[in-house]
């Protein structure tokens, strides 16, 4: 199952962890995440070879052969894509930046008082789903709601299995910003949805929990290198590189959302 992105490998690492079930079929892996069929990123194909023009449409319906009942479509690359007929697909081209640190970022302190620290009770991973959902950025998706509870239960159950850690940064007691980090084998790890309340912004708590879970990834979970995935035209990429994290290379997938 060589897989060459560092992103999907690490992506792949925690598909595993998580209990989805990954098919080799040669030119292709086929990621099934049945108790997520929400999750455009746990239920998709993964490309190996370099797909050429005209190839496309047939992607699209291998997709559809695999995934009957989905209602989006999802196809990550681990080749870089030199054709363009996708567009025609009504598919969406999506080339993230991966990102990494082999050194523990400076300490960060915020300009709000905050307690960060590990999720862990059922209070906590409700306050995790309620961020999640306040966030404007949310993917357009009908199914949102139960993609979200489905997610914020898959990562409840890696941490407690021992697979990474969740931390919070609480003011007042509320949770106004989350992310995880989870081992991925060969000295990885991987980081997972940095969020930031809407009202919490630019007050230092992503910042600050990132720092901090650099710091458990290499003390505690014996990590050698953190990976981060950002969209490059997104402000988060910038606050990642200041943190010390270089870019290391792109991520490459095409995906049409659900209809709303
Ligand atoms: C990205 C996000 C987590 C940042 O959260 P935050 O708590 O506001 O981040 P910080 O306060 O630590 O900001 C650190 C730096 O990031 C950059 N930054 C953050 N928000 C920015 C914005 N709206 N515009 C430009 N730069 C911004 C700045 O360099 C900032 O430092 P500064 O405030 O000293 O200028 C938040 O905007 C968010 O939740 N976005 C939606 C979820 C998402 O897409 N996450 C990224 C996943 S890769």
């Amino acid at each position: 199952m060589d897989v060459t992105s560092l992103g999907y490998r690490t992506d792949l690492a925690i598909r595993r962890l998580s209990g989805s079930e990954i098919s080799d079929r040669g030119s292709h892996l086929v990621i099934r995440t049945p108790a997520n069929p929400y999750f455009w990123w746990g239920n998709f194909l993964l490309i190996r070879e370099q797909v050429r023009a005209g190839e496309w449409s047939g992607w699209v319906a291998e997709f559809a052969r695999e995934f009957p009942d989905a209602t989006h479509i999802a196809l990550g690359a681990d080749r870089p894509i030199d054709s363009d007929d996708w567009s025609d697909l009504g598919l969406d081209l999506q080339v993230d930046t991966v990102l990494t640190t082999t050194a523990p970022p400076p300490a960060t302190p915020g300009t709000v008082t905050a307690e960060i620290r590990p999720l862990r009770s059922d209070q906590d991973w409700r306050q995790m789903a309620d961020l999640r959902l306040t966030l404007p950025e949310a993917p357009p998706d009908p199914n949102v709601a139960e993609f979200t509870e489905a997610k914020v239960a898959e990562c409840r159950a890696l941490t407690e299995a021992g697979h990474g850690v969740w931390f919070g940064a609480f003011v007042d007691g509320r949770m106004r910003a989350g992310a995880g980090l989870f081992a991925c084998g060969d000295g990885l790890a991987r980081y997972q949805s940095v969020e930031t309340h809407p009202d919490f912004r630019r007050r230092g708590l992503a910042s600050s929990l990132v720092a901090e879970l650099a710091s458990w990834g290499f003390r505690q979970m014996n990590a050698s290198r953190l990976v981060m995935v950002a969209d490059p035209d997104y402000h988060a990429i910038q606050m990642y590189r200041r943190l010390g994290f270089v870019d290391a290379e792109p991520q490459v997938g095409l995906q049409r959302p659900p209809a709303m």
